[in-house]
């Protein structure tokens, strides 16, 4: 008998503050109109000052944990997406299953920026489906308002924090039936921050680690592979267009997203959409978006999910499934 990974729960998690096109309007040269037109983005969360990923990620994990009907002493994986830890080590994950009082259990972070998600996904899935875990925690989660430049208008308005979880059962009925991992690091350079512990300490102890992306060619890239993906995940299930539920994109622009669902042959109420109220929470974007969805009764089970990401690296994937 086949054992698949099935999405038990969702959760998600946004700080309180809210930061407004308007506001940024404030801080450097742009416009709400400028924003809403190339990005579909009219606001963005940011975590108080002391709040960390860690904190997002147990808010998340709790209330996906609540959902599933699951006792943080059930959770055997736990594995964090993230791109801003709270520490160098122990990882997040280590820190989260502190928090869920959970001991023993495999907990370790995948970083992979914006596909992180997918690939944690991809992970836990292999975990279940060889019976290395029964139930598993993913969570997406960012704090990446501590690594955007706030004078640079070109990276300042796309970002936002937050935090997104799952449960991932063991089942018999079908869950996740397939992922697709990739990275081609020949692009590390158009999407970074380009430095970190054995590179660079001075800037990131002052406070000069901060993303720099170039937006255009990023752009092009991302709407081009995620065309590609579609095809893969298709095929590698047998499937065709019109077999797919839902999309359930990463949340950087809403031209990408739109390019991505037109692939799919998709309208626009079949398409989970948060990128307006978000931003680009990198490796939360997925799960957040999922958590809306299903829990505002869009998303049914036995439905069909094309959940998809591309991020710095650079890295994409996808995760089909069904709710
Ligand atoms: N407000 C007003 N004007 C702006 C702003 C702003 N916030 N930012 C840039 N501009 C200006 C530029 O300076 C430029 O002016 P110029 O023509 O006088 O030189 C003009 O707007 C056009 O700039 P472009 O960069 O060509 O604008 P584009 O339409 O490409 O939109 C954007 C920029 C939104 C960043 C887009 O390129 C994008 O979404 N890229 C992909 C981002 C992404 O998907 N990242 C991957 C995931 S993120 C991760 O992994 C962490």
């Amino acid at each position: 008998m086949t054992t698949y990974a099935r999405i038990t729960g969702t959760g998600g998690y946004l700080p309180e503050k809210v930061l407004t096109n308007h506001d940024l309007e404030r801080m450097v040269d742009t416009s709400h109109d400028w924003i809403v037109e190339r990005t579909g983005i009219h606001e963005r969360h940011i975590a108080a000052e002391g709040e960390t990923t860690c904190d997002l990620a147990e808010h998340a994990a709790r209330r996906a944990l609540e959902a599933a009907g699951r006792k943080p002493s059930e959770v055997d994986l736990i594995v964090v997406a993230t791109t801003t830890p709270d520490r160098v080590f122990p990882s997040t994950a280590c820190l989260v299953q502190q928090r869920l009082d959970i001991h023993g259990c495999p907990a370790f972070d995948v970083q992979a920026v914006c596909t992180g998600f997918i690939y944690a996904l991809g992970i836990a899935d292999k975990f279940i489906r060889t019976g290395s875990a029964r139930c598993a925690l993913v969570i997406g989660a960012e704090t990446l308002s501590r690594i955007v430049d706030w004078t640079d208008r070109s990276t300042c308005v796309l970002f936002g924090d937050g935090a997104g979880a799952v449960v991932l059962e063991a089942s018999e009925t079908p869950g996740i039936l397939s992922s697709h991992l990739h990275c081609d690091g020949k692009y590390e350079s158009l999407l970074t921050v380009p430095v970190g512990v054995s590179s660079g300490l001075e800037k990131l102890r002052s406070g000069e680690a901060t993303i720099r992306m170039k937006g255009n060619e990023v752009f092009k890239v991302a709407v081009n592979t995620l065309g590609r993906i579609v095809d893969e995940t298709l095929a590698a299930n047998g499937l065709q267009r019109e077999d797919v539920d839902w999309l359930v994109p990463h949340q950087a622009n809403i031209r990408i997203i739109n390019a991505t669902a037109r692939k799919l042959d998709l309208p626009p109420e079949r398409v989970v959409i948060t990128v307006d109220r978000h931003g680009n929470t990198s490796a939360a974007s997925v799960p957040l978006a999922l958590d809306v969805a299903v829990r505002d009764g869009r998303i049914r089970r036995g439905e069909t999910l094309l959940m998809e990401a591309f991020g710095g690296g650079f890295t994409w994937g996808s995760v089909l499934a069904v709710f």
